[in-house]
């Protein structure tokens, strides 16, 4: 029996696309309790209504396919969720950790080790692999604001120690897949958009590191997701000026979208009111979260048999 606690992520971080993550502190937890008549999974709170409750679901999904001819027959998971899914909070990166965790945890039970004692490289390794981008489930896994970049033997990561930092993240009721999203980019950028990227990643990187508000206002800016993604969200254009308006530092596309993220050092509400509104006037209902970036990463507990 084993609890795993994984938080929100909020990707990408303006111009760091698909190589840099926040883990927030807003979490979904996942049981495994071995026993019972087959595979259920049994889901609470935020988006669990539409879930698959068997097999089919994507925890047991991805456990199957790490485990092969040792999944066992008879378990249940039971999820609580407090992230919104599909809103470019990584929740469905929750759902994929859990299953490669518990993956590993059934290994080592079998192997007579502790199930909780985990090899967090490899986890994030085959997280990686299955998610096919690393900048949810790094962040998700390490905690922390993470650097994350495919290499030629798995990726690369590094957390980089960051000054506190608040946030305040609206969700539209807005349907906007990841797969979509991704759908919408170009397959080449020119030499001018990569150099633009590069540059400003470093320097919201630097931003975050040193707390230098007016660099990060200036270095959130992004060529390779944004432009093609944001105004395919009705009011996120708006959103975004409205939360500067408010008082942001900056304001991006959380993830993929179609939340919108921006950072704060005051008026949190005021920029949440604000955000709402710009949805509000395009006809969409919307929900926004205040958020504290979070140092911590998954959290393995054991539970009682
Ligand atoms: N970096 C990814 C994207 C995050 O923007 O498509 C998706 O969660």
């Amino acid at each position: 029996m084993i609890r795993v606690r994984i938080p929100a992520t909020t990707a990408n971080l303006g111009p760091g696309f698909d190589c840099m993550g926040l883990a927030l502190d807003l979490w979904n937890t996942f049981e495994l309790h071995y026993g019972g008549d087959g595979i259920e999974v049994e889901s609470h709170g935020e988006g669990s209504q539409g879930l698959p409750t068997d097999a089919t679901n994507l925890i047991p999904s991805i456990m199957a396919e790490e485990l092969g001819e040792s999944m066992p027959k008879a378990f249940k998971i039971v999820c609580h969720n407090t992230i919104p899914v599909a809103s470019g909070l990584g929740s469905s990166s929750t759902a994929v950790l859990a299953g490669v965790l518990f993956a590993e945890s059934v290994k080592r039970t079998l192997a007579g080790a502790d199930p909780s004692d985990l090899d967090r490289e490899r986890v994030l390794a085959r997280a990686v692999a299955v998610e096919g981008h690393g900048d949810n489930v790094a962040p998700a896994l390490l905690g922390g604001f993470v650097i994350v970049v495919p290499d030629e033997c798995g990726v690369l990561t590094q957390r980089v120690p960051h000054v506190p930092m608040k946030t305040v993240v609206c969700v539209p009721d807005f349907a906007y897949l990841t797969s979509q999203a991704r759908a919408a980019l170009p397959d080449s950028y020119s030499k001018a958009d990569a150099i633009y990227n590069i540059g400003r990643a470093m320097l919201v990187a630097e931003a975050l590191r040193g707390g230098d508000d007016d660099l990060l206002a200036k270095a959130m800016n992004d060529r390779i997701h944004e432009p093609y993604r944001l105004h395919a969200i009705p009011g996120a254009l708006e959103a975004r000026t409205a939360a500067r308006d408010a008082g942001a530092i900056c304001v991006s596309l959380s993830g993929a979208g179609p939340g919108m993220i921006a950072f704060a050092r005051e008026g949190y509400d005021r920029i949440g009111r604000a955000m709402k509104n710009s949805f509000t006037s395009v006809g969409l209902s919307s929900r926004y979260w205040i958020l504290d970036a979070t140092d911590q990463g998954v959290h393995i507990g054991r539970l009682p048999m």
